[in-house]
Formats: C-alpha cells, structure tokens, sequence
C-alpha cells in the first residue's frame, strides 16, 4: 500500500490521497492543485535540492519522486525478489506500506512505519532503482501516486524523470534541469564524500553516465524535457543562482498564483 502524508499545506475540505486516479488524471479543475511546478533532469542536475529550496519560497509542498522508486526498490531488494519481475514488484508495493511524506521541505519515507529516509540514499539501492524505473505497471502505479499528491495540496513543486512529460502534462510550469557530466559528477562526489562512501572522481562520473543512459533508453517515461519545458542549464550557477532563476520564471509566468 502507498500513502502520501504532508504536513500543513491542506486546504480546507480536502483530504489528501482522496481523489480517485481516474479523476486526478482527467480532470486538473476540480482535483488538481492550483500550482502545480514540475522539474525534470538527469541525475545530480541539482533538481533535486532546488525543487526542495523553491517549494520553501514559494511556500509549496515537495515531491521527490525519485524517493518513491528507491523505497519500491529497498523493499523488493529486502523482500528477495527478482527485480526484474512485474509483478513481484507490484505484489511488494501491495504487501507494505509505503509512506512518503513531507516532513519540513524534506521528503521523508517510511516502509512498515520503519523510518528509511537514509537507507534508500545507499549506493545498492541506487545502483537497483533502475530495474524498478523500467517497470511500466510500477511507474503506473507511483504515477496515480504521485497525482494523488498534488490533488492534495494547494501548491506543489514536484520533481523526478517524467513529471512533465507524463505526471503532469498540464503542470503551470515545467523546468527541466541539466549539467555537464563532469560538473555532475563533481556535485556527486563532494555529496558522497560529506556521507564518507565516495569513489573515484572518474567511477562517479561512469556511473551517472550509466544512469543517464537507463533513464534516457526506457520505454515507459524516458528521461526527456518536455515539449513545453524551460531548459536550464545549472553547470556554471549556484544552488542560490539555479533557485532565484526559477523563481523568477514562476513569479513571471504564475504571478496570480504564488
Ligand atoms: O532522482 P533519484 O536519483 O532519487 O531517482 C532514483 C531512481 O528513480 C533513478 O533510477 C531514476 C528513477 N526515477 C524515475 O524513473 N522517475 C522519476 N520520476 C523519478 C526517479
């Protein structure tokens, strides 16, 4: 079972996870949030921290969907089975409980109400979330997930591989976020080394070349900018440069509503 939590950002007579997924996905009116900020890009693009530090601004709930893959992918990592498998990955997400939920700006996940916000972050887990990433049924269902989330809340910046492309099609705003590799896997190495797990400068870098090419090759929502998407490029900026960059695009572009 998957349950996303928040905390505060309900609006009144809402409850979150209550819109069906028929009517997430057809109907953005009446179930959808109000702002809805997508931020697409490849591996250690910085997509995720600035999604985290441009919800805050904005005073908006965050999603890390990449979260939600590295949850399914502990569990069935844990439960043994093949991960290649459809549907022992689906019969996994039936038989646990998944909990995302927003817990200060930071998405924090809890798998049989055992807290895993740090475990998912381990390189096997990283390494295997690609096997869950290629499952079409998986993605269906996180997907649902995902819609659900945003029927929820009132504002959302939600970030990931397909939020754009296939989560939210009709999203106020969409950035995609990239980099070049080297810059890439810098910011990767510098992440490790603060967690003390990190390698070669060069192993990081073929790493996320590897990433970038499942994320980019699958059949079911690829790793692409959406038609409507703003490209930006974080390789010579800052966080705080990348964050006020978007910012300016969303007060441009969505003044009534922020
Ligand atoms: O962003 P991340 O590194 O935490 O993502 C973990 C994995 O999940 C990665 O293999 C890409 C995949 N993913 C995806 O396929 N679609 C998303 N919306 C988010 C992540």
């Amino acid at each position: 079972m998957l349950l996303v939590t928040a905390v505060g950002e309900l609006p009144a007579g809402r409850k979150a996870g209550t819109a069906s997924p028929q009517t997430a996905i057809g109907n953005r009116q009446s179930v959808m949030a109000d702002l809805i900020i997508t931020i697409d890009g490849p591996a250690a693009s910085g997509k995720s921290t600035a999604a985290r530090l441009l919800a805050n601004k904005l005073g908006a709930s965050f999603l890390d969907t990449g979260a939600m893959y590295r949850a399914v992918t502990l569990a069935a990592m844990r439960a043994g089975v093949d991960l290649n498998d459809e549907q022992k990955l689906l019969d996994v997400i039936q038989k646990h409980e998944f909990q995302f939920s927003d817990r200060s700006g930071k998405m924090a996940v809890c798998i049989d109400g055992s807290d895993v916000t740090e475990v998912i972050r381990g390189p096997e887990v990283t390494a295997n979330a690609r096997y869950i990433a290629a499952a079409p049924k998986v993605r269906e269902r996180l997907v649902q997930m995902q819609r659900r989330f945003a029927a929820g809340r009132r504002k959302i910046v939600t970030e990931g591989r397909d939020q754009g492309t296939v989560a939210f099609h009709d999203a106020d705003i969409k950035f995609y976020l990239t980099a070049d590799l080297a810059e890439r896997a810098k910011r990767r190495q510098a992440e490790l080394q603060a967690k003390i797990t990190a390698g070669s400068l060069d192993q990081i870098q073929k790493a996320i070349e590897q990433r970038d090419k499942s994320d980019e090759d699958r059949a079911t929502g690829p790793l692409k900018p959406a038609e409507d998407a703003i490209v930006v490029d974080t390789t010579n900026l800052s966080i705080e440069q990348v964050v006020e960059k978007l910012a300016k695009y969303v007060r441009e572009k969505c003044s009534k509503k922020t």
